[in-house]
């Protein structure tokens, strides 16, 4: 009997407003017609617990160490419950965000020290990390733009917030570019969608 194939886990990531949503469905039906069997997954969420964590970090007031520390826990709930069960049994898993947008919102966005990102995936999940990142790229302002529903407690901050939410993402894609796919979100969605049909119909 031959041994499954790895999993292999993709995440992606961006700042709110930049188009990843849509995306994402064009991402999974690529590699679901290589006849690879996926799970799509989110953070914060994931699990029903998870979701609870969720509602509380997009609508409830905290200190930025306390919405950092959930983060991780509905992070850790995720991978436990969903991220490595599928990927030992050699499913592909996609994430919609995982720890880059810790490193990007609570280090750069809420200027929490980077550092206490580090220590927390190490905590969380030193065993595991994104195979591929792709991180959808764009103006904040024309982010902005884009969001016409009500906005959640991250969506509301200010603009400056998401000029270093968007920068610190562009640091991260830089500083690992074999794992980064970054898109340029101000493209015609069509275009970004064919791009990505493209590039995950052989990825991997
Ligand atoms: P997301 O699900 O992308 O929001 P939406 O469905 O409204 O587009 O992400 C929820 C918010 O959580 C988003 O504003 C980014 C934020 N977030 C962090 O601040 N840190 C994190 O580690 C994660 C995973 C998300």
């Amino acid at each position: 009997m031959s041994a499954k194939p790895r999993g292999r886990f993709i995440t992606v990531e961006g700042v709110d407003g930049a188009g990843k949503s849509s995306q994402i469905d064009v991402i999974a039906q690529a590699i679901r017609d290589r006849g690879i069997e996926l799970v799509i997954t989110r953070e914060p969420g994931g699990t029903p617990t998870a979701e609870k964590i969720r509602e509380i970090l997009l609508h409830d007031e905290m200190s930025p160490k306390c919405e950092m520390l959930l983060m991780f826990a509905s992070r850790q709930e995720n991978l436990d419950k969903v991220v490595k069960p599928a990927i030992a049994e050699g499913k592909w898993v996609l994430c919609d965000r995982f720890t880059d947008a810790s490193y990007a919102y609570q280090a750069y966005g809420r200027n929490q020290p980077k550092e206490w990102v580090d220590l927390l995936a190490d905590f969380v999940h030193s065993d595991i990390s994104p195979d591929r990142t792709v991180l959808f790229d764009i103006d904040t302002e024309i982010a902005a733009a884009r969001l016409q529903r009500k906005l959640d407690r991250f969506e509301a901050e200010e603009k400056d917030f998401h000029r270093r939410v968007r920068e610190g993402y562009l640091t991260l894609a830089r500083n690992e570019p074999e794992r980064f796919l970054v898109i340029d979100s101000s493209q015609p969605k069509e275009e970004i969608s064919a791009f990505l049909k493209e590039e995950f119909s052989k990825w991997g």
